[in-house]
């Protein structure tokens, strides 16, 4: 079965099912600063898991792109990888004891994860290499004997014996941050081993047994965790589902190696060409190609997102320039990279090739991506070397002190994970404690001038943000007719001018787009201009909601159309900006005050920067 078939087999089923099938969603969270990256379809629903409505309606259907970096070192075996798909259904509100809601809870979501495992016509999985686990209960939510009886009912008790009760550190989903909706898990396992299952297992096995993988988790969601840390009842009863793609793609086809499937293997191939190795050839050179195959994948991904965001010392562009310069370092321990040429590109233009049918953002970003991975390549070339005559000067000591960790970390652009692996692997320790209070000192001095972002309080900074919103449709509307109009004064410009990242606070909006040269300080006065005399009118701001069809004809974006759902809300400032945008917005331009261009600056290749107040 390839990649593809089981995307649609899964969307078919669940379509089949009265689900609506939904895009997946950026890799960087909306307005959700307690994670970084979109770890699980369900961050981005989290609004409709706690009750609002979504325009698709109370059975969704997906594949969401997802990125988690918590087990990064383990990167290197046969199933760990920092970016993987993740296929998931959604019940948005089981009907309620007067059958008000249009969900489904256990019964429906069980039976249909066995439906889909087992039967013939979708994966056809032999039951008996099948396990689950329940939640073995606790003081906040009782032992899940009704999922147990009803995977008993619906397998025909071919289940019998191969159910596990775990307790919360295994099966309990969520929050992410320190609140957020939560609830029981049941998860099916599969037997990976050459022999025959065992018919029963102990209680505990699934918790940590190497042949028996985890492949699809159902989140029976029907707490919110509050702020204390106790666990309330939701508003309405939820499922929220995630099921790897990587891992079943592995399962279905009776692979035992993540590595070794087609969203791998051209990978592979690349690296081994490159480098004139052989995957399998040694534990160490097998590892350091699955480290650089994940890795590149993970980092075009993010590249690659329409909130993209370029390698950088700070939040996702930190993770993403973690990520490169492991990929080159491994690629240089195991001399995969020619020292005269850079590869990562050239791996990265493979990931492009094999998901970009998929995944359109891939090759509209494709020299983004490009560009920014040879840079970043090409910048650590630059300081390991320097960095490397460093720590060899610092590791006469034992001990290598948090000091020196920085030094290596803000002159030679070595994260600490690094320093830290190259540390183990000559027996050396760091004094991390005194690195972090360095780090810390770093990070509150760059942070003071962005920051006091909230001073105002929360809900002033609400208002605040609003504003921000706001502006930056006007800002990007006003940049696109002074830019246009000055390409006609003469200069090339190949592209229409689109977002390339935005990021709002109370105090600021900073707005990335495509660009390929710095503004002139006349067109930064126009648009300055231009803006102003928007919010001197006091034009109306609407929103409408309407298919996405229509709103196509209205609007000019630049993300894939299959990424937004099939309504979508449109914000419409007069006749000057139509935007296809979330919100939230003011109501009247007239709303914002002075807007003011603090700052215009190049963000990464091909990409311009703009920092902007209103007074
Ligand atoms: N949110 C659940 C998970 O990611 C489905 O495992």
């Amino acid at each position: 079965m390839t990649s593809k078939e089981l995307r649609q087999k899964y969307l078919d089923f669940f379509k089949s099912h009265g689900h609506t099938v939904i895009p997946s969603a950026s890799l960087v969270p909306e307005n959700d600063p307690t994670v970084l990256f979109t770890t699980a379809g369900m961050h981005p629903l989290v609004p409709y898991l706690l009750g609002e409505k979504h325009p698709g309606g109370a059975r969704l259907a997906n594949v969401q792109k997802c990125i988690r970096t918590g087990d990064i070192e383990e990167v290197g075996d046969i199933s760990h990888h920092t970016f993987f798909e993740m296929l998931g259904n959604w019940s948005l509100g089981a009907p309620d004891a007067n059958g008000i809601g249009a969900g489904y809870f256990k019964d429906e979501a069980i039976e249909w994860s066995w439906e889909f495992l087992t039967s013939p016509k979708w994966l056809g999985l032999d039951p008996h290499r099948l396990a689950v686990s329940v939640f073995a209960g606790d003081a906040d939510s009782p032992r899940d004997e009704e999922a147990a009886k009803r995977w008993l009912d619906v397998s025909g008790r071919q289940l019998e014996g191969r159910i596990d009760y775990l307790p919360k550190n295994k099966n309990w989903w969520g929050p992410a941050g320190e609140a957020g909706p939560c609830g029981p898990d049941t998860e099916t396992f599969y037997w990976v081993g050459d022999d025959t299952a065992p018919e029963k297992i102990s209680q505990g096995d699934l918790a940590d047994h190497p042949k028996w993988v985890e492949i699809w988790n159902n989140v029976f969601m029907q707490y919110n965790k509050n702020a204390g840390g106790g666990f309330e009842p939701l508003k309405q009863k939820n499922v929220d589902t995630g099921m790897g793609l990587e891992r079943t793609l592995a399962v279905v086809n009776g692979l035992d190696d993540n590595y070794k499937t087609e969203l791998f293997l051209p990978i592979v191939k690349k690296i081994e060409e490159i480098s004139g190795k052989k995957y399998g050839e040694s534990e160490e050179v097998t590892k350091a190609i699955r480290v650089i195959a994940d890795h590149i994948k993970a980092a075009v991904f993010i590249l690659g997102d329409d909130k993209a965001m370029a390698p950088s010392n700070t939040g996702q562009g930190y993770v993403l320039r973690r990520l490169i310069r492991r990929a080159v370092r491994y690629g240089k321990l195991n001399n995969l990279s020619a020292s005269s040429h850079f590869f990562t590109a050239d791996i990265g233009q493979v990931v492009i090739d094999m998901y970009k049918d998929v995944y359109a953002e891939l090759e509209k970003n494709k020299n983004f991506i490009l560009d920014n991975l040879t840079q970043e390549e090409e910048k650590f070339e630059k300081t390991i070397e320097k960095g490397m005559k460093e720590f060899e000067k610092l590791t006469k000591d034992k001990e290598i002190s948090g000091e020196e960790a920085f030094v290596l970390f803000s002159t030679y652009g070595f994260p600490i994970e690094l320093t830290k692996e190259i540390a183990a692997e000559r027996g050396l320790t760091i004094d991390e404690n005194s690195f972090r209070v360095a780090m810390e000192a770093h990070q509150e001095l760059s942070r003071t001038a962005s920051s006091g972002m909230f001073k105002g309080g929360l809900a002033d900074a609400g208002e605040e943000s609003k504003k921000y919103h706001t502006a930056t449709h006007l800002l990007l509307a006003a940049l696109r007719l002074v830019l246009r109009s000055s390409s006609e004064g003469g200069e090339v410009l190949g592209e229409e001018i689109y977002q390339k990242g935005s990021n709002i606070t109370a105090e600021r909006l900073r707005f990335d787009f495509n660009y390929p040269q710095k503004l002139t300080e006349e067109q930064i006065k126009k648009v300055e201009e231009l803006v102003n005399k928007k919010i001197e009118e006091k034009i109306p701001v609407e929103m409408v909601e309407m298919p996405k069809e229509e709103a196509l004809k209205l609007a000019k974006i630049s993300f894939d159309p299959a990424k937004y759902g099939e309504v979508v809300k449109v914000y419409k400032i007069g006749g000057f900006s139509v935007e296809l945008c979330g919100g939230p917005h003011v109501a009247n331009t007239g709303e914002l005050g002075h807007f003011k261009i603090a700052k215009e600056e190049a963000s990464s290749a091909g990409v311009r920067r703009i920092k902007a107040v209103l007074e």
